[in-house]
């Protein structure tokens, strides 16, 4: 980047989550499209096979950001940046035996990857950390995801991630949670751990559940009955994805996501996350984490989760300012006192 330009940007994607990434990304930078399909969109667009590597290096060079908006389990982009130099944020959901895979290849590294950088993971594991830091004590975390049957989102993130973490096993646990309005009490499915890779990296070791809850009680009623019988892994994929299309507007239903964590399996104290929209919120979320990164650009080489790159005290006023809410949960009695300044200082003296 030179000067008062205006940065390049490369987008990987023109699904849902591409598509209006780059709708975003465009009111301060120079956009193109980079996709194996044609965008919905007008615009500079050039064509990538993310898993013909050939492809991949033809398209990536000379962009001050690369924002990867595909999951692809070869990770080609990624492993080029590194190889070659440049900043790539990654928006899909890698599992951690994925990250783990690639920070294989961030040895030498000549460019920066940072991975996670979504809403989960992403602005959660960034709630995560900071709880974290608080009560380092804390042998669990807990994630609480909300879902809408009528949101926004595309066949890789439904048929994908979603329906693969329902459809997993017989019958999941489910648990209680009180939630921000208008949500309240709900029982909420876990669907998974933190071997998902949606805390980020912020789980280091500990326990990590993850839950949701759809937020149509009809519907939510429905999956917990057939829980109950252990037949939600029958539900057929296609029911999940059917008519899923890149929309003309985002859905804006209201999100009431929960991040908290936990000692001896009592909640210790947590945070509760809201706002208008899954993918409004994570499409808002990346285009802080890009801007927060160009500012920071040159950034070590390697591969890094967002949680280790920035905090959410950095960044919670400009997460407020694009649609963030976020409530800090005390538990009603803490089994554990939170580390403060003075005695985090004490402790390390
Ligand atoms: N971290 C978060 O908070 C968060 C939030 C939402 C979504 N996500 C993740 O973001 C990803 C995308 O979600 P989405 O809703 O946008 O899904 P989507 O609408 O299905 O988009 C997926 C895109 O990937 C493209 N693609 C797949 N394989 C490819 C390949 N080998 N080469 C080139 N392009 C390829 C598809 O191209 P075609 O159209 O040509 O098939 C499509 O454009 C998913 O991993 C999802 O889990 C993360």
């Amino acid at each position: 980047m030179t000067g008062n330009s205006r940065p390049r940007v490369l987008v990987i994607g023109s699904g849902v989550l591409g598509t209006f990434v780059a709708r975003t990304v465009r009111a301060w930078a120079d956009v193109v499209v980079a996709s194996r399909s044609r965008p919905k969109d007008p615009g500079p667009h050039l064509p990538i096979e993310l898993a013909d590597p050939e492809s991949v290096a033809s398209v990536l060079g000379g962009f001050d950001l690369i924002i990867n908006c595909v999951h692809t389990p070869e990770l080609l982009a990624e492993k080029r940046v590194l190889e070659t130099g440049g900043t790539l944020l990654n928006l899909s959901n890698l599992s951690l035996s994925e990250s783990a895979s690639l920070r294989s290849y961030a040895k030498g590294a000549r460019g920066t990857v940072i991975i996670n950088a979504g809403l989960s993971p992403g602005v959660n594991s960034l709630l995560c950390a900071d709880l974290l830091t608080r009560y380092p004590n804390a042998d669990e975390i807990r994630l609480v995801m909300s879902f809408s049957c009528s949101e926004s989102g595309g066949p890789q993130a439904v048929g994908g991630l979603a329906y693969r973490l329902l459809a997993r096993g017989s019958r999941h646990r489910t648990g209680m949670f009180t939630l921000a309005a208008p949500y309240a009490e709900r029982q909420c499915i876990e669907v998974g751990s933190e071997a998902d890779g949606l805390f980020g990296d912020a789980a280091e070791g500990r326990i990590g559940r993850v839950y949701f809850f759809f937020v149509e009680s009809w519907f939510q009623r429905s999956l917990l009955a057939l829980n109950s019988v252990a037949l939600l892994r029958f539900v057929p994929q296609w029911l999940f994805v059917l008519g899923l299309k890149v929309p003309d507007e985002l859905t804006s239903e209201r999100k009431g996501d929960l991040v908290e964590v936990a000692l001896k399996g009592q909640a210790i104290a947590g945070y509760r996350l809201t706002g208008s929209g899954d993918y409004r919120l994570t499409v808002a979320a990346a285009d802080v984490f890009g801007r927060a990164l160009l500012d920071r650009t040159p950034v070590h080489p390697g591969v890094h989760s967002l949680e280790k790159m920035v905090t959410f005290t950095e960044l919670r006023t400009e997460l407020e300012r694009v649609g963030f809410k976020f409530e800090f949960v005390p538990a009603k009695s803490s089994p554990v006192e939170p580390v403060t300044r003075s005695s985090a200082a004490g402790a390390a003296s």
